[in-house]
């Protein structure tokens, strides 16, 4: 039998079995990656709201588990040694049921953690334009090993050449979705809307 057709809400628990099994139906994941700052933790906040669902950030994680913020770990340990506890702990949180996740930029760019991914769970890439990328991370509060101290040129051209290199991984991803318009908490909702869509979530 098809499953995909199965997503009428459960009577008792009122939650919508997802279609590839999920609540009521076994377990299942949603992986959201993307370039940093392209909306991965606003988009997964807002749809575990909507599903339910428990979300999990990837260097939220990190750092609660490690007790060291993202910048200590790479100055302490380098980005390689980064890389090494990002996959440890991907490792971890994809074993996890029914949650959505949302990864760090890089997760899908090193070792086979996009293999894994795709195996773990259904992969959305959130993908958005480099410009507003950009206008993103010159707002944004989180502090970024990786682009730190760099200037307007030089972050301009970083993400672009960054972006570029990196989507051969991102486009690995079962699912894409262009998240370059979600600039207001309207366009958010839109943007969940299309999310279950293309999950196949909507009765
Ligand atoms: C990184 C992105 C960051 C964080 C680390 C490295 C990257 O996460 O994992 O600073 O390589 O793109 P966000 O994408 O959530 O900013």
């Amino acid at each position: 039998m098809d499953n995909r057709t199965q997503h009428a809400p459960d009577s008792e628990t009122n939650q919508t079995p997802l279609p590839w099994g999920g609540a009521g139906g076994g377990f299942s994941r949603i992986i959201l990656i993307g370039y940093m700052g392209a909306g991965k933790t606003t988009v997964g906040k807002a749809l575990s709201k909507e599903l339910g669902m428990p979300f999990y950030d990837l260097d939220w994680y990190i750092e609660s588990r490690r007790r060291k913020t993202i910048p200590q770990i790479f100055a302490e340990l380098g980005e390689e040694g980064f890389r090494n506890i990002e996959r440890n702990m991907l490792h971890e949180v994809a074993e996890f049921e029914d949650v959505i996740i949302s990864c760090g930029g890089g997760t899908p760019c090193f070792f086979d953690n996009m293999d894994y991914m795709n195996q773990q769970g259904q992969v959305v890439y959130l993908r958005c334009e480099p410009d507003v990328l950009e206008k993103h991370l010159r707002m944004g509060k989180v502090e970024r090993p990786l682009i730190k101290g760099k200037n307007a040129e030089e972050l301009t051209a970083f993400i672009r050449e960054q972006l570029d290199y990196r989507e051969q991984f991102y486009n690995k991803a079962r699912y894409t979705l262009d998240v370059s318009l979600m600039d207001n908490y309207d366009k958010i909702k839109i943007t969940i809307e299309k999310l279950k869509e293309l999950l196949s979530l909507v009765p």
